[in-house]
């Protein structure tokens, strides 16, 4: 394998969400969040969806976030081991109603800014940067109820409040911060992305393109708000990516594929550039959607861009015009493709495409010029601890090994990129399917898809390799 250079202070690490790590999720005053009510199973994805019947846990189903693997907890065992493997960064999530249990409460919970405050405090003791999300996925139950969720134009300031109380209380630790993770998710599980809940004959689009509208807002307040009280961070947006690929070069084939990245493109385009693109607006009046919008907005958008693009990559994607073509679907964090028939795929069906990774690395830095951060990038995958407690995780090298030669290969193509930080550096909730058997990590964590297991953690093979990977600041990869 080539050897890769790598800027002089490349933020190596990884990326966790508070809702998949932290579990104690009634603990130190925390409120319910949108999280917290999907169990695992069939129904999960209906819920994700937003159908949604109950906004309680209900009787019967197995909740991984409740417990998830006890970070709230274990946090400082858990950085003493992402330390050992010599983490420049640790990306992790606030939990918003743990800041503010109800999402709009008069005064912020003590309790729970006390308790970032100690994971920053322990990170730093080991010169670990803290990257954090203010959303990643949860939304406070309260709000769901009271506001329909994102759909309101109040939430706006609620997240504003929230932004800004983090800000305020976080600005001497807390250099590197995102606003929505995966934005672009809002359109394919908004329950998820954004809380949001349909009922029966709803102009789905209508409600999911305002809501966006909203969080687009609230992310650009956000930004100012940043900068006007921490002057010397940088606060990005991130995007769920992976290029589209035409199946053939037929036009109506290349163009349905622009399309398809278009739709995700268009959030970042408004928090990149600061206005609606002309593709999005011709896409409202094509589809009929009256977007309410304050005569602020337009100032707001323009004024307060984003200062880094952060971005997740599992997978390309596959896009095809021709109806049989399309039967042969395969999964991918989601976003449904076409089987790439050049490439392999995960256990659970997702595409393999290190150069992908390149490709759309390009992509993004020739579209907005702006520093790129690798904030996920991982495989999930089934591990087997041997009998003398070791797990073997070849597959998992070989997967991360090949998307950081990439990584490197789009550095050398002269993309900016700040940041590499692997998703789950230990095992975690998955986000999609609730499971605990999908694992990303270098540490093993006991425990199962039913909640049985002792929570211990382990260090698997691939531990050893990225502590060689970042000592050697990405020249060695090999296993
Ligand atoms: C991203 C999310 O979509 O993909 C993470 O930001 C998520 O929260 C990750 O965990 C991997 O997906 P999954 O479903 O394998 O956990």
């Amino acid at each position: 394998m080539a050897k890769t250079k790598f800027p002089e202070g490349f933020l190596w690490g990884g990326a966790l969400a508070a809702n998949q790590v932290e579990g104690a999720y009634l603990e130190g005053g925390k409120g319910l969040t949108t999280v917290d009510l999907l169990p695992t199973g069939e129904k999960r994805f209906e819920l994700m969806l937003g159908k949604v019947d109950s906004l309680r846990p209900m009787e019967g189903y197995f909740y991984p976030s409740h417990e998830a693997i006890d970070f709230y907890h274990t946090y400082k065992e858990d950085i003493a081991l992402f330390a050992e493997m010599g983490f420049k960064a640790l990306r992790v999530s606030i939990s918003w109603t743990r800041i503010f249990p109800n999402g709009n409460d008069e005064q912020p919970n003590e309790a729970g800014l006390q308790f970032y405050d100690d994971v920053f405090d322990e990170l730093l003791k080991y010169g670990i940067e803290p990257v954090v999300t203010i959303a990643h996925f949860d939304v406070p139950v309260h709000l769901v109820e009271q506001y329909g969720s994102w759909r309101s134009r109040e939430l706006v300031k609620f997240f504003e409040r929230y932004a800004t109380i983090l800000f305020e209380r976080y600005k001497g630790k807390v250099k590197y911060w995102m606003t929505f993770n995966e934005i672009n998710m809002l359109l394919h599980l908004q329950f998820v992305g954004a809380g949001l809940v349909f009922k029966e004959g709803e102009d789905q689009n209508q409600i999911k393109y305002q809501a966006a509208h909203h969080q687009l807002v609230a992310s650009s307040l956000a930004v100012k708000a940043c900068h006007e009280i921490i002057p010397d961070a940088k606060i990005g947006c991130m995007l769920a990516a992976g290029s589209t690929y035409p199946y053939t070069c037929n036009p109506e084939d290349i163009y349905s594929a622009m399309e398809k990245d278009r739709e995700s493109f268009f959030f970042i385009d408004v928090q990149s550039r600061g206005e609606y693109p002309g593709y999005a607006k011709r896409f409202f009046r094509d589809h009929n959607l009256n977007i309410q919008m304050e005569p602020e907005d337009e100032e707001i958008l323009k004024n307060h861009t984003v200062d880094y693009i952060g971005f997740s990559y599992y997978a390309s994607r596959v896009t095809s015009t021709d109806p049989e073509i399309l039967k042969q679907m395969t999964g991918g964090n989601v976003f449904g493709s076409v089987e790439n028939p050049y490439l392999e795929k995960s256990e659970w069906g997702w595409t393999i495409d290190p150069k992908g990774f390149r490709i759309t690395a390009n992509q993004l830095y020739d579209r907005y010029q702006k520093p790129l951060f690798v904030v996920e990038n991982g495989l999930g995958a089934v591990d087997e601890v041997t009998p003398d407690g070791e797990v073997h995780d070849d597959y998992r090298i070989d997967y991360l090994a090949k998307h950081v030669a990439e990584i490197a290969e789009a550095i050398e193509d002269g993309v900016e990129i700040i940041g590499y930080t692997s998703w789950g550096p230990i095992d975690i909730v998955s986000a999609s399917t609730g499971e605990m058997k999908k694992r990303y990590g270098y540490i093993y964590v006991d425990k199962d898809n039913e909640g049985n297991g002792t929570l211990k953690r382990l260090k698997k093979k691939s531990f050893h390799w990225y502590k060689q990977v970042i000592q050697s600041n990405g020249e060695n990869l090999e296993n």
